[in-house]
């Protein structure tokens, strides 16, 4: 039996949502803002926050700063069950932020990187790749240390007898250097969206996509938003799963992390890839019913009831 079912690999940052901000921020000028939340932020965190929700024992791997600003990072993911004895602090890099500036639906970021794009595998314990079932990594492009390592991290997982997964987020420099003719064949569950799936295979469509990455891949799951998912299998089928309506969205930040935790929870435990799909599909509709990508998954309790309340899904076994 292994220690942790999930080790979580990746970016780790606090967000500084601003809200009621009076207008655009003008160069020169200042502005008020009249709400202000400081939280955990990243991909990586919700993702690795959710799947402990969802009764997983969870680690995460990522680095920080020796700050005030890394010292919430650790907290909030302790208080969202996950382990944190793995969590790497550099001793003079801080932990990365992202200012979050929202109006109304959209948000303006932006983001310091900060140990974020530090980390690589020389600095992560050999060890942990025993330690855990499956190995999940993500927002690639956030992190140069990791991406250059992403291949070796890949091989030590499977030697170790873990599965794998990736979900690579979106590129902020929209250079799209991903080599998946080398990486997709050590990786179990490929988790891309459907705009990153086209960008990074250079595709004008997503039949285009699966056609190149079919030789390659594993198992793929492709997000698309509020029109559900899209399952790959091995060889090339197509699954489509339309979403679960939520016809009072609050908003669908940390959707598709949520959906990560879903499948790869159900994918762990075993389950046919269909109902890893179709719980993917549920945990990224749940997250749309609460503001943020945690909030919705403070409680196992709170999920049921939500679950059978606004979804008539019965998840009772969870
Ligand atoms: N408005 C919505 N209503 C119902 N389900 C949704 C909605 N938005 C997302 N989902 C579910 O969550 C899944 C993941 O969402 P999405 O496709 O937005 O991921 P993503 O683009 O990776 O998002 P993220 O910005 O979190 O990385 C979808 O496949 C769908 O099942
Ligand atoms: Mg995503």
């Amino acid at each position: 039996m292994k220690e942790f079912d999930i080790i979580a690999i990746g970016e780790l940052n606090a967000d500084i949502i601003l809200n009621g901000i009076d207008g655009m921020p003008v160069i020169g000028k200042e502005i008020f803002a009249k709400d202000m939340l400081v939280t955990l932020g990243s991909s990586t965190a919700i993702f690795a926050a959710n799947a402990a929700a969802l009764g997983m024992k969870v680690a995460i791997v990522g680095m920080i700063g020796k700050d005030i600003l890394g010292g919430l990072v650790r907290k909030e993911l302790n208080a969202k069950g996950v382990d944190t004895s793995m969590l790497i602090e550099h001793p003079s890099i801080p932990t990365g932020a992202t200012i979050v500036m929202s109006y109304d639906e959209d948000r303006a970021n932006v983001t310091f990187q900060g140990t974020m794009d530090v980390m690589t595998l020389e600095d992560i314990d050999p060890g942990i790749f025993k330690r855990a079932r499956h190995i999940h990594v993500s927002s690639i492009f956030m992190q140069s240390g990791i991406k250059k390592d992403l291949k070796r991290i890949y091989e030590l997982a499977r030697q170790n007898g873990a599965t794998t997964s990736l979900d690579t987020q979106w590129d902020p420099v929209e250079k799209w250097d991903f080599d998946y003719k080398e990486l997709l064949p050590l990786i179990s569950v490929f988790l891309p969206n459907e705009t990153e799936l086209c960008c990074m295979t250079g595709s004008n469509g997503i039949q285009e996509a699966i056609n190149r990455i079919r030789p390659y891949m594993n198992t793929c799951v492709i997000k698309q938003g509020s029109r559900g998912s899209l399952l790959i299998d091995k060889d090339g089928t197509i699954n489509p799963l339309p979403a679960y309506i939520n016809q009072n969205v609050t908003d669908s930040i940390g959707a598709g992390d949520s959906f990560n935790s879903g499948f790869i929870a159900r994918y762990i435990k075993g389950a046919p890839l269909p109902d890893c799909q179709d719980f993917g599909n549920l945990a990224g509709a749940l997250n749309t019913t609460s503001a943020g990508g945690t909030s919705a998954f403070n409680s196992r309790e709170k999920l049921k009831s939500t679950a059978k309340k606004i979804f008539n899904k019965d998840i009772s076994w969870l």
